[in-house]
C-alpha cells in the first residue's frame, strides 16, 4: 500500500502536478469494477466491533440534513481538485439520488449501479470494488438501491445500533489505505445512512446557506454529530461553509458568519473561502457531467468574444464565463481544507 501523501502547508503538488488545480478533464467510462454482491451472505451482527480509526483519519462528510446546499457539488469537485493535483481520492455517494454520478458525468454508464455493490455492503457486509471516474478519482457508487440499504440499516439498529452506525466504517477501513483523502456525499434527509456517514469520518464538512432555516439546520447537524459520539469520539468540525452567496456580498457574508458563529455557540470555525452563487455555472457543469474547472477549461479553450462577433465562430456552448470565478471559490474552499486537516495532523487544534 502506498504510504499517504503528505499534504504539507500548500495543497499544490503532492506528486506530479505541473498545474494544481487544474485536472485533465477525461472521463473513463465503459469499465465497470464494481464486483456483484449476489448472493449475498447474511451480515452477522458483532457487537465488539471494532473500527481501526487510525486508517480513516482523511474521511470527511460532507453534511447538512437541509438539501440543496451544495453537498453534492462539493464532494465531486473538491475532490475532483485533489486528484488533479495528484491526491488519490475516494468519493463515497451514500445518497440515494445518486447525484454525483451527475457531477462527475458518469449517470447510466456502466460506472452506474445505481449503488447496489455500496448497498449490498452497507446491508450485508464485504468490500465493494471502487469504480475510477478520472485519473486518481475513484467512486463508491450512490443511487436508489440506497433506500434498501437505509431500511436494512434501520433494521439492524433496532438490534444493534453500533453495528448499524459503523457499517460504513467497515466497508471503509480496508479500502483507506489506497486513499489520500475520502469524501462523503450525504443524502439530505435518512438519517441512518447520515449516521453511517459520520460514524465512519474523522471531520465533518457543512455546507450552508446564509438564510435562517439554513442557519436553523446546523442544530440538527450538531444532533447527528452528537448521535455518534459513542462510536466515533474523534470525529470533530473541519468547519462550515457559506454557499450561495453573492460575488461582492462583503458586509451580508460578514453578518452570516457572525449569524452562524452565534448558532454554533460562538464557535469560529467557518471556513474564509466561500462558493458564490451562479446558476449558469451550476447548470452547465451538470448538464454537461463537468467539474466546475474542467467547465472553465472549456470555457478558456472556447473562441473569444470578438471571435464570435467577427462571425469567427459561433461560440458553441462553451459554457458561462462565470466559471471561473466558482472554479476559483472551489480551488480556495479545497486548500483551505487541507490546510486544516494538516494544522490538526501536526497536532495544533484547527
Ligand atoms: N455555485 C452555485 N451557484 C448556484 N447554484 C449551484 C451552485 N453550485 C451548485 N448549484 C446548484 O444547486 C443545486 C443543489 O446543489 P447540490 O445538488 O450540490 O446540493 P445538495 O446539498 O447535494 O442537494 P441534496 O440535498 O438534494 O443532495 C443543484 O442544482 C446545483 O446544480
Ligand atoms: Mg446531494
Amino acid at each position: 500500500m502506498p504510504a499517504k501523501a503528505s499534504f504539507g502547508v500548500n495543497t499544490g503538488t503532492p506528486n506530479n502536478a505541473s498545474n494544481p488545480g487544474r485536472a485533465s478533464t477525461e472521463v473513463i467510462t465503459g469499465t465497470s469494477t464494481v464486483t456483484s454482491h449476489a448472493p449475498y451472505a447474511s451480515k452477522a451482527l458483532d457487537p465488539l466491533v471494532t473500527i481501526d480509526r487510525s486508517s480513516l483519519q482523511r474521511v470527511i462528510a460532507v453534511i447538512n440534513g437541509k438539501g440543496g446546499v451544495q453537498k453534492t457539488t462539493l464532494v465531486a469537485n473538491i475532490g475532483g481538485l485533489y486528484a488533479g493535483s495528484g491526491y488519490h481520492c475516494l468519493l463515497v455517494d451514500l445518497d440515494p439520488q445518486g447525484n454525483l454520478a451527475e457531477d462527475l458525468g458518469y449517470t447510466d454508464t456502466d460506472n452506474d449501479d445505481s449503488g447496489k455493490a455500496l448497498a449490498g455492503a452497507l446491508a450485508f457486509g464485504g468490500t465493494p470494488t471502487p469504480v475510477t471516474v478520472r485519473p486518481n478519482l475513484d467512486v463508491l457508487v450512490g443511487g436508489y438501491h440506497l433506500n434498501a440499504a437505509a431500511a436494512a440499516l434501520t433494521n439492524m439498529a433496532s438490534r444493534d445500533s453500533r453495528a448499524a452506525r459503523l457499517a460504513l466504517a467497515e466497508i471503509l477501513t480496508p479500502l483507506a489505505a489506497n486513499y489520500d483523502i475520502i469524501l462523503i456525499d450525504c443524502p439530505p434527509g435518512n438519517e441512518p445512512l447520515q449516521a453511517a456517514a459520520v460514524a465512519a469520518a474523522r471531520w465533518a464538512v457543512v455546507p450552508v446557506r446564509t438564510d435562517q432555516s439554513s442557519r436553523k439546520g446546523l442544530l440538527e447537524v450538531a444532533r447527528r454529530l452528537d448521535d455518534v459520539m459513542d462510536v466515533n469520539p474523534g470525529l470533530d468540525l473541519l468547519g462550515v461553509v457559506l454557499v450561495g452567496v453573492g460575488s461582492s456580498a462583503h458586509r451580508i457574508k460578514q453578518t452570516a458568519r457572525d449569524l452562524i458563529s452565534e448558532a454554533l455557540g460562538g464557535d469560529q470555525r467557518i471556513f474564509t473561502a466561500s462558493i458564490r452563487h451562479s446558476e449558469a455555472t451550476a447548470q452547465a457543469a451538470r448538464e454537461k457531467g463537468l467539474l466546475v474547472h474542467e467547465l472553465d477549461e472549456q470555457v478558456r479553450q472556447g473562441p473569444s468574444w470578438w471571435q464570435i462577433r467577427r462571425g469567427e465562430s459561433s461560440g458553441g456552448n462553451a459554457g458561462p464565463r462565470t466559471a471561473q470565478s466558482v472554479a476559483d471559490d472551489l480551488q480556495a474552499l479545497a486548500k483551505e481544507i487541507v490546510d486544516s486537516i494538516t494544522v490538526a495532523e501536526e497536532g495544533v487544534p484547527v
